[in-house]
């Protein structure tokens, strides 16, 4: 099995060390287990420039892509991903966000259908939870599985003594992440994902090739394998959601071809 911890800190102080006893009681249940570390602030990953080539020819033609592509890369490699990060100001951190900005195009193009989170953060004393639900919103939205939060006050700078109490709801927390990655299952998406997802795939028609604003996303969305269903081919969809899905497809394809709701560019 293969964990990937991407730390969104810029040093290793409170949240890291919740992540150093995470590592340390997955070892404890696989000790085959394979780490590897992204720390952001050594990536040197610059902030996105908005020139939008993700989304109109493709995240290849992205300025930066030498950084983000070795890291979706080893997102897509890895069977779980931990995710930490400090909470500033009520939300992740602008290193974290600035990864997260660069993978944009893919709420428009959902890609990692098979990826698991475990999202640590570690906070003064208040918005550790709401940084975390900030990160979780954004991994769902890029095609994430399943996501585990574990998010603590610490009322440190940089002291933090995790007590017994925290230490055994993160060995309960880090046991799920790890069952539910060990066992490959893949969850029916919750229908407040469907909605984006189908009104994606229903408006992107408005931009496959040949015509005026044509863009990646048009080419993604009528793929054979995403044009007959509601979620991600490998991923099964309840079936009582499944109208759910349809309905907003044809939502989508409505809106895609308004007048006035056209998204342009300079061509
Ligand atoms: C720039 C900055 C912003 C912060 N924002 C918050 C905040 O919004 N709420 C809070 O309770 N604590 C806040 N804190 C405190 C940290 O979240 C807290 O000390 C955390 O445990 C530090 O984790 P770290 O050592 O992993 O960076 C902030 C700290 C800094 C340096």
């Amino acid at each position: 099995m293969k964990i990937l911890i991407i730390n969104g800190s810029a040093h290793k102080g409170n949240t890291w060390k919740l992540v150093k006893q995470s590592k340390h009681y997955l070892m404890k249940l696989n000790n085959e287990i394979e780490f590897d570390e992204v720390h952001l602030f050594e990536e040197n990953l610059p902030f996105c420039i908005g020139c939008s080539n993700c989304f109109r020819v493709g995240h290849e033609k992205c300025p930066h892509y030498s950084v983000v592509g070795e890291i979706i890369k080893k997102i897509e490699n890895a069977d779980g991903i931990i995710f930490a990060s400090t909470t500033y100001n009520m939300r992740e951190t602008a290193l974290l966000k600035n990864l997260f900005d660069h993978l944009c195009f893919m709420l428009h193009r959902p890609y990692f259908f098979r990826s698991k989170a475990l999202i640590i953060t570690t906070t003064g004393g208040v918005g550790g939870r709401a940084a975390a639900k900030s990160i979780r919103s954004t991994l769902k939205g890029i095609g994430f599985n399943r996501c585990y939060i574990f998010s603590k006050p610490t009322f440190s700078w940089n002291a933090y003594e995790p007590n017994n109490r925290v230490l055994k709801a993160l060995h309960k927390r880090v046991n799920k992440f790890y069952r539910d990655v060990n066992s490959k299952k893949l969850h029916s998406p919750d229908v407040s994902l469907l909605i984006p997802y189908n009104l994606f795939r229903g408006m992107s028609l408005a931009y496959v090739p040949g015509t005026e604003y044509e863009t990646k996303d048009g080419v993604y969305w009528t793929e054979e394998c995403r044009r007959k269903t509601v979620y991600a081919p490998e991923v099964n969809v309840s079936f009582y959601k499944k109208p759910v899905g349809w309905l907003f497809y044809e939502i989508g394809k409505i809106a895609g071809n308004m007048k006035g709701m056209a998204v342009t560019y300079r061509k």
